[in-house]
């Protein structure tokens, strides 16, 4: 594997999720797979869970790690090409790329969108360029449009807690109710958030044998070269019937619909509480499991004790993160 963007790099989604579970038995089982091999992760921006993560991944591999924050102490980075850098950016990305290729084996990428163009955040384009002149295999760590280490994630940890699906060692393939439901839900949040997670959350149930559902206010329709395929529903109260996994997440207007509202809050958030994950929202389930890739805001996008109670796999999600980026650090090394 060269590059990991989409559900699609990862090839059969049953095999990763046998490796996962490998992995998970034994997480320093391929310990030599990365001796004498660097990884550097490069931050545009901040990160708690993905930062940790992946370095314990790395390391899990007997990797060498290089962590560079671009914001704190590196050149302010030009990334448009054809500009007079006359302004406070000292070094342009398409020297600084290359540069960095020469000094590491595998790179991994974390660069939001800017919320600003919608064309050139749906275009990936930082990434590609990593992907072009670095000459290394380069994976994301949540780009603009996806973030497919926390959906790989999201998909471990529903296949752990999932008593019907057919991941399940539990399962019986008679069972008509092996396919369990996952209802990702729009939630308030307080400023413009990108579409990564949602994206690449859809992307990787829709590969998935779940029955899946999206809710949002209306206005908020993702992009459907992510969601097609899959059930919308604008009622919250009726997309969240009888769901076993509810995923929350707030992202700004995808601009699908109307390209001038792209990125943009598209209701005053005190005007959207009621779509705020409380413990009635989840009385309207099948006692689902909560879900959010985290740092979440509490009392914006889900209540204390909905986040607190046993049904929720906020941690266990995170901790998965190690073993998703594990899997795919491992069948990165396996291909150089
Ligand atoms: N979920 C996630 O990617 O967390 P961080 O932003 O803290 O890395």
């Amino acid at each position: 594997m060269k590059s990991f963007l989409n559900v699609q790099d990862l090839g059969d989604l049953k095999e990763a999720l046998r490796e996962a579970a490998e992995i998970k038995a034994d997480r320093y089982k391929y310990d030599t797979l990365g001796k004498n091999k660097t990884l550097l992760m490069v931050f545009f921006n901040n990160s708690l869970r993905t930062r940790l993560s992946t370095q314990k991944a790395a390391m899990n591999l007997g990797m060498n790690v290089i962590v560079l924050d671009v914001n704190a102490g590196a050149w302010k980075l030009e990334t448009e090409r054809g500009v007079i850098m006359d302004g406070d950016k000292s070094e342009h990305l398409l020297e600084a790329i290359p540069v960095m290729g020469s000094y590491c084996d595998v790179i991994g990428i974390r660069s939001f969108a800017g919320l600003a163009d919608r064309d050139y955040d749906y275009a990936e384009t930082v990434y590609h360029q990593f992907e072009k002149y670095s000459g290394k295999p380069v994976f994301a760590m949540e780009t603009a449009t996806v973030h497919p280490l926390q959906a790989f994630a999201d998909l471990i940890t529903i296949s752990e807690y999932s008593e019907c699906s057919e991941y399940s060692e539990n399962s019986d393939s008679s069972d008509k109710r092996k396919r369990p439901k996952v209802v990702l839900t729009w939630a308030p949040h307080p400023r413009s958030l990108p579409q990564a997670v949602p994206n690449s959350f859809a992307q990787w149930m829709l590969a998935a044998d779940v029955d899946f559902v999206i809710t949002h206010p209306e206005g908020y329709e993702l992009d459907p070269a992510f969601t097609k395929g899959a059930t919308i529903e604008y009622d919250q109260r009726k997309a969240f019937e009888d769901a076993d996994f509810i995923y929350a997440k707030n992202w700004s207007c995808p601009g699908v619909t109307r390209p001038e509202d792209y990125g943009k809050i598209l209701h005053d958030y005190h005007q959207m509480m009621h779509w705020t994950v409380d413990a009635e929202h989840m009385s309207w389930t099948n006692n689902a499991h909560f879900m959010h890739c985290l740092p979440v805001r509490r009392g914006m996008i889900v209540t204390d004790d909905v986040i607190e109670a046993p049904t929720s796999l906020v941690i266990p999600e995170a901790a998965n993160r190690e073993i998703s980026a594990t899997v795919v650090l491992k069948r990165i090394l396996q291909s150089m």
